[in-house]
């Protein structure tokens, strides 16, 4: 906690979207500080005396150097992330596979090496992946094996981390600029407020998972239960 008795609480992709969301919710009753790029967004939220800090994750000595002087925080949510869909699968777009996986995983592997330090005992990891980990989804080989690696770190995080409680949050579709993109349906769409307060009681109540809409989440987790075969036809079905 601050000298004024508020939680410290960092946030990163907080410039749009989920990370935005999260800085309403939170600035109303912690001290955050918000990460991102978009200069425009940031000089705003310093108006809403929001702390800020500017930097490229993908820049592993900007993270370091963002990141050097503060002190100890009381929650990291680890938001940030970014989407696109390989369209040719024949003609493999390793460029962009590059870029995804970069941002998503490797940008985040240099945030917990320069934030875990400095989280307190007792203290919060929260990290972001998507429902789209839990199964293959079509022109998802960079996004959702992004995520996939995502959980799967968060959740050996989970065993090897004693002084800290971790938490993954696994969203299904969210309306915001990331999704605006997409060009298919996106079932159980919501809101981020929505988004975000599910997010905010589930970490306030140190989950080691959140996830929602249930009425969606739960149907993919059941079926990535069941045997492939039963996936994989309803998966082309939905690439068609
Ligand atoms: N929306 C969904 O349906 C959904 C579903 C599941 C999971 N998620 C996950 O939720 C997280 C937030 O998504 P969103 O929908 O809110 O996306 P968004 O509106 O596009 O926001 C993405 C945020 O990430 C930041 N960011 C991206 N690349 C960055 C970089 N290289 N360095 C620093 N910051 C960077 C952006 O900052 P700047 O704009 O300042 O660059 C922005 O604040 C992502 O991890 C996403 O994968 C979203």
């Amino acid at each position: 906690m601050s000298s004024d008795g508020l939680k410290k609480v960092i946030i990163t992709g907080a410039t749009s979207g989920i990370g935005e969301g999260l800085v309403k919710r939170y600035s109303t009753c912690h001290k955050v500080i918000a990460c991102g790029r978009n200069q425009e967004k940031l000089v705003d939220l310093e108006s809403k005396n929001v702390e800020t800090l500017r930097f490229d994750m993908t820049e592993k000595q900007h993270v370091f150097d963002a990141f050097e002087d503060l002190d100890s925080v009381d929650i990291v949510i680890l938001n940030a992330g970014v989407c696109e869909y390989i369209d040719d699968a024949t003609n493999f777009d390793a460029s962009l596979f590059e870029r995804i996986i970069h941002a998503n995983v490797i940008a985040t592997g240099y945030c917990l090496e320069a934030l875990i330090p400095k989280i307190k005992p007792g203290g919060q990891l929260v990290i972001v992946s998507s429902s789209a980990s839990f199964l293959p989804l079509p022109r998802a080989q960079a996004y959702g094996a992004s995520k996939a690696a995502l959980s799967y770190l968060t959740r050996v995080m989970q065993v090897e981390l004693e002084h800290i409680d971790v938490t993954l949050v696994h969203p299904g579709f969210v309306e915001t600029p990331l999704t605006d993109k997409n060009d298919f349906p996106m079932p159980f769409l919501v809101s981020v407020e929505n988004a975000c307060e599910a997010i905010f009681i589930g970490v306030e109540n140190r989950k080691r998972e959140i996830h929602f809409p249930k009425r969606f989440t739960l149907l993919l987790k059941l079926f990535a239960l069941l045997p492939f075969s039963l996936w994989q036809p309803l998966a082309k079905r939905i690439k068609r």
